[in-house]
């Protein structure tokens, strides 16, 4: 895999836009001065995380889950590191004490661009960032660069595995961790806000929801801004 390493850019996803060479390719930043999230939010990027930008042609990857299906990826890899966790939809990962990864993705000519950003050795968040990280949930440090290792290698692993089998591969296993069943929660969507309880996903990456007064309705994961 062509790593692409930098110790300060403004941004590992706009940078990976401006590169020409052919993917596969990462593109890592120790940190970012310009770091987002999705729409266009500040993404606190200080050194000790991992900010990377994992690019691939966009062949077979155009679905609305995908930022979910890297989800479960890193979740999968953070578990294998001892660490609890869930993802909750869109694209979020959740350990005991806050989010602790987050996931961007972002199609950009022929190319997909996954843009994870995974909160590894920082001690302390600013007080209006609820946010954890491996330290914080383990009180270890760890080495970055083993860690990107296992990132990028989690990280192929599904993006093959959903280019051969799609979503429905993933879903049952996924469906287990994340905690949003048969409660009502509120979504913010791209088209407003709606209350009720998620009774599934479907393969088309729809949520299937009752409302309040017993309607079923689907929003898909596309529209998602946030779940709470
Ligand atoms: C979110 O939760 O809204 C997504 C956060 C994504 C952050 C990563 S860090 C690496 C890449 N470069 C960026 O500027 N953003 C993504």
């Amino acid at each position: 895999m062509h790593i692409i390493r930098f110790e300060d850019i403004d941004s590992t996803q706009e940078h990976a836009k401006r590169i020409t060479i052919n993917p596969p390719f990462v593109v890592i930043a120790d940190k970012q001065t310009a770091g987002r999230g999705r729409y266009n939010r500040k993404w606190y990027s200080p050194s000790g995380g991992v900010w990377m930008t994992y690019v691939d042609s966009s062949d077979g990857l155009v679905h609305p889950s995908i930022p979910l299906v890297l989800s479960f990826a890193v979740s999968n890899f953070l578990e294998r590191e001892g660490i609890e966790c869930l993802i909750k939809p869109p694209n979020d990962v959740y350990s005991k004490a806050g989010k602790i990864c987050g996931i961007l993705v972002e199609y950009y000519k022929d190319k997909i661009l996954a843009g994870i950003g995974l909160n590894v050795n920082i001690e302390y968040f600013p007080h209006y960032i609820n946010a954890s990280s491996m330290y914080i949930e383990t009180g270890k440090k760890y080495d970055l660069e083993e860690i990107i290792n296992l990132l990028i290698q989690a990280i192929r692993e599904v993006i093959e595995i959903f280019k051969t089998h799609g979503f429905k591969y993933f879903l049952a296993d996924m469906k287990n961790k994340m905690d949003i069943w048969n409660k009502e929660i509120k979504i913010e969507t791209t088209s407003g806000w709606f209350v009720g309880k998620v009774m599934d996903i479907d393969e088309d990456a729809n949520l299937v929801i009752i409302s309040t007064h017993g309607k079923p309705f689907i929003i898909n994961l596309k529209e998602v801004v946030k779940i709470i």
